[in-house]
């Protein structure tokens, strides 16, 4: 590579997130981009939109000439793109969901160990300033010590053919919250409904149990919401954070606002009487660059200077065994138990997802 003038990535789907993919790759300098697109009217679409881009329709036509690939196709089709990347060396970067198997993730885990590559999965939201503020303000015990973690993704959403709303958005709180915490639910509970088709959910309520943080976070994600939401709110003893998503550069907020027992009330709970507590909201202004940006040159960075990425496979891994056990635990009626699993190299979440400079 030293004497290659570009970096070459290739981008395989230029569907409504590939072409965003695009869009930012073609911006970073040193950087040729060639799409991978198997349908005609996309590959058109891919040409007039960026006329300096290579357009191709097969990535078998292209691994041979790129120096990282972005798997940004329907979620079934990851884990054998994947593979067939790792097989040729390719760095690969991969969209969340990882892959909609277990026995898928740690195949294309295992092949990207066994060639000596990395595999990297789009968990955006670590390349989010807001969450590396809000892990920070809770690290700082501003909120006092955290009592509940609510999440909402909600809109009318894009029916997906190949998998349910929990593993088409649910990759986002599950790994946003895992960041936040520095640690993987140990049991996941689940509800879910198929209000319009048959084959998959479009509604669904979760509960992750933190064992070591000692707190539940609840996920409510949804493609059948008249509105567009995208919040996580962290209650704690002392204040509320909320982060919203769609706020811009305010989406962190810290409000005075909470309840508290009684004095000499002890918790005994007699009576059921609280405190209420109302002071001022305070906008924590995140400015930051487009996480997606952050992302997508941080794996350019990575297939650069051969480093291994902030967020390995193995996190997109350990979401799927999220993913897997909320579907135990929709079908049983019980919570289900995340395993745990060692890597070689250590924990499955790290702290060091968060630490990318934006
Ligand atoms: N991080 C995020 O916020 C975010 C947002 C949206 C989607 N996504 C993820 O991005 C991925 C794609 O989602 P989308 O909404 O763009 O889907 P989409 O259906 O709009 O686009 C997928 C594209 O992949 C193409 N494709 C299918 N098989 C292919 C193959 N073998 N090689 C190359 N291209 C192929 C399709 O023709 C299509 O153009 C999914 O994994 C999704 O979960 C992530």
């Amino acid at each position: 590579m030293a004497d290659c003038p570009s970096t070459r990535i290739g981008v395989a789907g230029y569907g409504y997130w590939g072409s965003k993919h695009v869009r930012v790759l073609t911006s970073l300098s040193g950087v040729e981009v060639t799409v991978i697109e198997p349908d005609e009217e996309r590959r058109r679409r891919a040409r007039a939109d960026h006329p300096g881009v290579g357009v191709v329709r097969d990535l078998d036509d292209m691994l041979d000439g790129l120096d990282g690939v972005v798997v940004v196709t329907p979620p079934a089709t990851h884990a054998r793109l994947a593979l067939k990347a790792l097989a040729a060396k390719v760095p690969t970067l991969v969209e969340k969901p990882l892959v909609l198997l277990e026995e898928d993730g740690v195949a294309v885990v295992e092949a990207a160990r066994a060639a000596g590559v990395q595999l990297m999965v789009g968990h955006v939201f670590a390349y989010d300033a807001a969450v590396r503020k809000l892990r920070d303000v809770i690290a700082s015990g501003e909120l006092g010590r955290v009592l509940h973690i609510d999440c909402a993704r909600l809109s009318l959403g894009r029916y997906r053919q190949d998998c349910d709303v929990v593993w088409d958005l649910a990759p986002h709180d599950i790994s946003i919250v895992a960041h936040l915490l520095g640690e993987l639910p140990a049991t996941v509970s689940a509800w879910t409904h198929r209000a319009v088709r048959a084959a998959h959910a479009d509604v669904a309520h979760l509960r992750l149990d933190f064992a070591e943080a000692g707190v539940p976070a609840f996920v409510h994600v949804s493609w059948l919401a008249p509105e567009k939401v995208r919040r996580i709110t962290v209650v704690g003893e002392k204040k509320t954070a909320v982060y919203d998503d769609l706020a811009g550069d305010e989406r962190l907020t810290i409000h005075d606002v909470g309840v508290e027992l009684p004095d000499g009330d002890g918790g005994t709970d007699a009576g059921c009487r609280v405190v209420h507590r109302s002071g001022d909201i305070v906008s924590r202004p995140v400015p930051g660059a487009e996480p997606l940006m952050v992302q997508d040159a941080h794996f350019v960075d990575c297939v650069r200077a051969g480093t291994s990425p902030a967020t390995p496979g193995e996190q997109g891994l350990a979401v799927v065994r999220v993913l897997a056990a909320a579907d135990r635990a929709a079908s049983t009626g019980t919570p289900a138990a995340v395993p745990r699993r060692r890597t070689a190299a250590g924990t499955e979440w790290g702290r060091r997802s968060v630490e990318v400079a934006s």
